[in-house]
């Protein structure tokens, strides 16, 4: 196992972001750096969070100071506190020593300081890992014999920081005068040399996605559901477009199990909101989406061959809704990426044989999820996700790293409830509980002491052409007990 992969996150740290220069070369102001359609020190302010930083703080020309809150805002996977400073033109005039001055002006006492100039966030979260590794004096990433960023500054040099910044001095003077050892760390990442100062070095390191795909990586970054809609209807040419992008997804064994029953008629749509627990975006939605998992392609596919679908099984059912999810997402995305919003729509599970017969569904085709879709009027605050740590595991699982997570991702959840409060961008209309993080939310839905939710669903795609899921008796609970959606705990 890669031990540096296992420290970072363990040690406390704040990361400072220098951002108030003038990139001459780039013609605008360093904080304007963008990379993959999202602002670098977004970036540099997501890769710290998932670290374990505990705070941040982002240097600023004054100049900047509207761009800058308004690109701080967009950062939306950012799970971190973080705060623009504007650095004062007399310390502005000294470089980066006199935003760093600035910045340790406002840093948390006692905490070491990730110092991290804006044009080098091409840094890999293993030289974090590296850099965060216990030590009392200055840690900076060395690679083939060089020294390059972020630095990590111990709070003891805070005032040869002010002094250096005062005197007009360096921090590389800083460092060649420290009382305490600096510790050169090697790693083996060209990012921390890399210097975007131009607009071509900003998408092409190695291993770096294809600018190309740039806009892509923001977009899916800026994921949220939204709930509610203006009634201008979805052009249908957009529908079919965002459709025809949307089914060239990956499709197990190229069986095309998907297919999709666009509902725009006012009455059907009331009848499908009543069905999938009168859930009000429904309403507002100029279209709902029947996302399907389809067997029915396929069964007549095999019967026009002079054959027929073998009985579906377990994964023959997971193939179908393998499918419709993978279509599903790839289709909220085009919409996204066209100007609309939506949400999903899990309610469709509460009641299948209904919907199925208000679609008009064949057997062998039920629906596990909706969409819906519009012009969005609401502005919820982006819900964040769990850190990286916890999600990417190279080679071999990390329990150690989940566990690791999960104390921040509690707090990340009441952080935002109480954002969202604040702000009144809220995911329905009601105020959010901001004392219950993330594991107290799930116990409501998941927790062991709750009884298997809508049991009645193995009948139900049993009779649906989907027969192995049916139990030996069948459950007697009415699906209208979970009515899919307290105001917070979302359904799905
Ligand atoms: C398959 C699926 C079904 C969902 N069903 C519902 C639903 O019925 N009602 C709802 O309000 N949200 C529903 N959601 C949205 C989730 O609650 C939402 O994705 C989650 O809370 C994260 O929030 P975000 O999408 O804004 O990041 C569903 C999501 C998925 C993936």
């Amino acid at each position: 196992m890669d031990e540096t992969r296992e420290s970072a996150g363990d040690r406390p740290f704040e990361v400072l972001v220098l951002g108030a220069g003038d990139s001459t070369r780039m013609g605008r102001s360093k904080l304007g750096l963008e990379i993959q359609g999202e602002p670098a020190f977004c970036r540099i302010l997501r890769r710290a969070a998932d670290a374990g930083a505990r705070r941040g703080l982002v240097a600023h020309r004054g100049a900047d100071g509207e761009e800058a809150r308004r690109a701080l805002e967009g950062c939306a996977s950012v799970a971190l506190e973080a705060r623009l400073v504007a650095v004062p033109e007399d310390l502005r005039a000294r470089g980066p020593i006199g935003s760093l001055s600035a910045l340790i002006g406002e840093a948390e006492p006692g905490l070491p300081r990730l110092v991290w100039p804006v044009d080098h966030p091409h840094v890999s979260r293993e030289t974090l890992g590296r850099l965060l590794e216990e030590g009392d004096g200055p840690r900076v990433p060395v690679f083939e014999g060089r020294g390059g960023h972020p630095v990590l500054l111990p709070p003891k040099l805070d005032g040869a920081v002010r002094e250096a910044a005062a005197a007009g001095a360096s921090l590389r003077e800083v460092l060649r005068a420290s009382p305490l050892e600096v510790q050169r760390v090697p790693v083996r990442d060209p990012g921390v040399l890399w210097n975007c100062d131009r607009p071509a070095d900003l998408g092409v390191l190695p291993g770096a996605p294809d600018p190309g795909g740039a806009g892509l990586l923001a977009l899916q970054r800026a994921h949220r559901s939204r709930r509610s809609f203006a009634p201008d209807p979805v052009p249908p040419s957009l529908l079919e477009d965002l459709v025809d992008a949307a089914r060239h997804a990956s499709t197990s064994s190229f069986v095309q199990a998907v297919s999709v029953v666009a509902v725009e008629d006012d009455e059907r749509l009331r009848r499908v909101h009543d069905l999938c627990g009168k859930q009000r975006m429904i309403l507002e939605a100029p279209v709902f989406l029947g996302i399907c998992a389809d067997l029915r392609h396929a069964e007549a596919a095999l019967e026009r061959a002079g054959d027929g679908l073998r009985e579906p099984d377990l994964e023959l059912f997971l193939v179908a809704a393998l499918d419709a999810a993978l279509f599903g997402q790839n289709l909220l995305l085009a919409a996204e990426a066209s100007g609309l919003g939506g949400c999903f729509v899990g309610g469709a599970r509460l009641h299948p044989r209904e919907l199925a017969a208000l679609l008009g569904l064949p057997p062998r085709v039920w629906v596990p999820f909706g969409l819906v879709l519009g012009r969005p009027l609401d502005d919820p605050l982006p819900r964040g996700r769990l850190p990286l740590p916890a999600v990417l595991h190279r080679e071999t699982y990390s329990d150690a790293a989940v566990g690791a997570a999960l104390p921040r991702m509690d707090e990340a959840v009441r952080s935002w409830a109480r954002l969202a409060n604040r702000e009144g961008r809220l995911l329905l209309s009601r105020p959010l509980d901001e004392s219950k993080g993330w594991g107290p939310r799930l116990r409501r839905s998941f927790g062991a002491s709750r009884p298997p939710s809508r049991a009645h669903l193995p009948e139900a795609l049993a009779a649906l052409g989907f027969p192995f899921l049916a139990p030996a008796s069948p459950p007697s609970r009415d699906p209208d007990g979970s009515p899919d959606g307290s105001p917070e705990d979302l359904p799905d």
